[in-house]
């Protein structure tokens, strides 16, 4: 699903630059936290936190909850019961400083085709009122390794680029919290890694990330801390490691180790790809 909050009707609503910092606290905070549409109860009591510069990732199947979650934590939905605090402020009672505290990236890149991503992100920028829009683009295209597409239409750049832009976008103003839903969803191996790097220099530069994915690989790529959001509540919530201790110790077998299909993946397409200067290196893969 596509959440809109970063359009340019809503942006010129919401956002008042620079960021309200309000630094005590973790960087979000949910308790008790309930929604149904109706008779469906999706949300029954969910808890956690996420510290500040950390990414955080809410894991679960379809339908598990996850965007209802993220919705209401970026205040595009009201939550029936439980608290909700992002940056320090109450989603319900200081959703304008909850606004100006976050960004919010959907399933789908909500990036201008027309333009090229040099100007989707001066328009972004101008929007959002800020001194020096083109230094601000072209440091973000930088960052994004989207330099030398910069001024190409965005209607020719790959699905990973469009997605790299429009998480460019959504950091503009510099939102101390990031909300990604399902950043790599139907995106190619490469192409995830290609996200997946520019969320860890997101959060090694002190940003907190919240995602959402339905990928564990995803999860354990990128996140400090994971939780499993199913049948309503958290069921788990810790770090990979954490997780790990939950299944019975690992047995020692000896097996012909089989290549994976990401290592066939990227075996066979490996060098074709090198020297193309729409690619960030695949240095970052574990
Ligand atoms: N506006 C709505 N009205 C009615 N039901 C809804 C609404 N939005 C979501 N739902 C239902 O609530 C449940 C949770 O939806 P949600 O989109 O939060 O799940 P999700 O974990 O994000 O799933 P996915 O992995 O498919 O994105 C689903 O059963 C969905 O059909
Ligand atoms: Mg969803």
């Amino acid at each position: 699903m596509t959440l809109t909050l970063r359009q340019p009707s809503m942006l010129a609503v919401m956002s008042i630059p620079p960021t309200t910092n309000q630094v005590q606290g973790p960087a979000i905070h949910v308790r008790g936290l309930e929604k149904s549409y109706k008779e469906l109860r999706v949300l029954r009591g969910v808890d956690f936190e996420v510290a500040r510069g950390s990414i955080f990732a809410l894991l679960g199947s379809n339908g598990a909850g996850k965007t209802t979650a993220v919705k209401i934590l970026s205040t595009l939905l009201k939550a029936d019961a439980g608290t909700a605090r992002v940056n320090g402020f109450d989603v319900a009672t200081q959703a304008a400083d909850v606004r100006e505290s976050i960004s919010l990236t959907g399933q789908f890149a909500a990036v201008d085709e027309i333009l090229s991503g040099r100007e989707n992100l001066v328009l972004i920028a101008r929007l959002r009122h800020l001194k020096a829009p083109g230094a601000i683009a072209d440091d973000l295209l930088r960052r994004f390794s989207l330099t030398d597409a910069g001024t190409r239409r965005v209607a020719t750049y790959s699905g990973g680029m469009r997605r790299r832009l429009d998480i460019a976008m959504s950091l503009i103003g510099n939102p101390p919290v990031i909300f990604l839903d399902e950043p790599t969803a139907g995106l190619d191996p490469e192409a995830r890694i290609e996200v997946w790097q520019a969320v860890k220099e997101l959060a090694e530069g002190g940003t907190t990330a919240l995602l959402t994915t339905q990928y564990l690989d995803e999860a354990e790529q990128l996140a400090d801390r994971i939780a499993i959001l199913h049948q309503g509540r958290i069921i788990v919530n810790g770090t990979l490691a954490e997780l790990k201790q939950l299944l019975p110790p690992a047995k020692v077998e000896y097996v012909e180790k089989q290549p994976s299909l990401e290592d066939v993946f990227f075996a066979v397409v490996g060098d074709a790809d090198k020297g193309s200067q729409d690619r960030t290196t695949r240095s970052n893969k574990k």
